[in-house]
């Protein structure tokens, strides 16, 4: 039986992991999962039944009947409240805020990283997020720090934005940016950080492509002797 590989990723917002990391598992062959995608499931899930985000036993009882599905087609994840696909409503600047605010809750984070570490075990994948190597899969065979100066990530998410056709300004996509990457970086539970033993790579100057070859050739140097 082929080895199964784990490549955890994490980084700050708008470092680019999510394009980086689905095109590299793509190439691979493996899954790629996304875990900051159930953050903003439980955020939209939160916002549509009213539950106070920054009250941890109210999301806790969220949690018990948290209807959250996670199906993959062709190495894609889609990520489902009930019977609802919710792929696309999760993907707004209201929605990064809001996964942001519940992902601080213990509550929140134990019932998501059960969740993770499960899918992990099922076969070769990338995951990304913001307590991989640090807390979710800290045995993975690969680990990477992923980020980008503030500047670049602000512009890149501007751009995403405004294709999205969302009216939103560089001032406004920056302040955001800072908010999250201070409540992501400074909360208690699993903070933001990076491992001692994660590559760092820094794509501020480099292109989608080469930030895509540099994550496959870390990869590909670290599992050279199973993959
Ligand atoms: O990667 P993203 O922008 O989709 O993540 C949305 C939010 O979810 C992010 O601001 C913090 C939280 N998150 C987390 O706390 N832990 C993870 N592993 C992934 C995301």
């Amino acid at each position: 039986m082929q080895k199964i590989i784990n490549v955890a990723i994490d980084g700050p917002a708008g470092a680019g992991k999510s394009t980086i990391a689905r095109e590299a598992a793509r190439r691979l062959g493996f899954v790629y999962i996304d875990t900051g995608a159930m953050y903003r499931a439980v955020g939209l899930c939160a916002s549509r039944k009213g539950t106070n985000m920054d009250d941890a036993e109210a999301l806790g009882r969220l949690m018990k009947d948290f209807d959250l599905g996670i199906k993959y087609a062709n190495g894609v994840q889609r990520v489902f409240l009930g019977d609802e696909d919710v792929s696309e409503a999760i993907r707004t600047p209201e929605m990064s805020m809001a996964a942001s605010r519940v992902s601080a809750h213990a509550p929140v984070r134990t019932a998501l990283v059960e969740l993770q570490r499960e899918l992990a075990k099922r076969g070769s994948a990338i995951m990304d997020g913001r307590d991989i190597c640090t807390h979710v899969l800290p045995n993975a065979d690969v680990k990477i720090f992923l980020t980008a100066s503030i500047a670049a990530r602000a512009g890149r998410r501007l751009k995403e934005l405004l294709e999205k056709g969302e009216n939103v300004t560089l001032e406004e996509v920056t302040a955001d940016m800072e908010r999250r990457d201070y409540n992501d970086s400074h909360r208690e539970n699993s903070p933001l950080v990076r491992a001692a033993d994660a590559e760092l790579i820094d794509t501020s100057d480099l292109s989608l492509e080469e930030s895509i070859e540099a994550v496959i050739s870390h990869i590909k140097e670290k599992t050279k002797d199973v993959l």
